[in-house]
């Protein structure tokens, strides 16, 4: 009896933390993370497989990074683990990483542009719920040097010369 309520209290002990700082991780907040990361594309480059199974991964495989690869008069750009990146980033960090992102292609950082600062904590608890896992992605690699497959090769249009509208 009296362990029963040790270990009760020590299981009171062990989650009260875990509420305190969790505002942003609960299991609303996760399922909306996960629908933004899923319905803004991440999965599609961060995820290996996920485009050649028709937006499917085991669990494992989630945002491990070095899905979809690109290569280009940049160089050549892998898409990071964010399961690693995310796992050492506070919300505060991440907020304004999104907020001042300026990656190489195929990157599309200006959709943050669109999320507000509950959508970007929504994203963060879903991708830190997910757990840290798999290997970092191959380093960027500059124009002109060997660089491992596989990626997609990309031969750029002009982009039109017209002024963009602006934000
Ligand atoms: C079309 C492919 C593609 C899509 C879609 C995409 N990414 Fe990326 N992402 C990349 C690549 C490639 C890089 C690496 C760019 C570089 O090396 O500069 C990157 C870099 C990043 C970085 C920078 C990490 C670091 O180490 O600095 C973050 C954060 C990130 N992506 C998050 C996201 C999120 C969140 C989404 C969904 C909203 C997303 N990405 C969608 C391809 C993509």
């Amino acid at each position: 009896m009296i362990k029963a309520i040790l270990a009760c209290a020590v299981g009171i002990l062990l989650t009260v933390p875990a509420f305190a700082s969790g505002k942003t991780s609960n299991s609303k907040s996760i399922q909306r993370g996960e629908f933004l990361v899923n319905y803004g594309g991440c999965q599609d480059c961060h995820t290996p497989g996920w485009s050649e199974h028709g937006g499917q991964a085991p669990k494992d495989m989630l945002l491990t990074g070095g899905g979809t690869n690109f290569q280009g008069p940049w160089g050549t750009t892998y898409a990071p683990n964010l399961r690693l990146f995310f796992s050492k980033l506070t919300l505060q960090q991440w907020i304004q990483t999104a907020r001042n992102l300026k990656a190489r292609p195929a990157m599309p950082y200006w959709t943050f542009r669109y999320l507000s600062d509950k959508d970007l904590a929504d994203m963060y608890a879903y991708i830190r719920s997910l757990g840290p896992a798999g290997e970092p992605a191959h380093d960027y690699v500059p124009p002109g040097q060997d660089a491992p497959a596989p990626y997609l090769k990309l031969v750029l249009p002009q982009p039109p010369a017209v002024q963009p509208a602006g934000h």
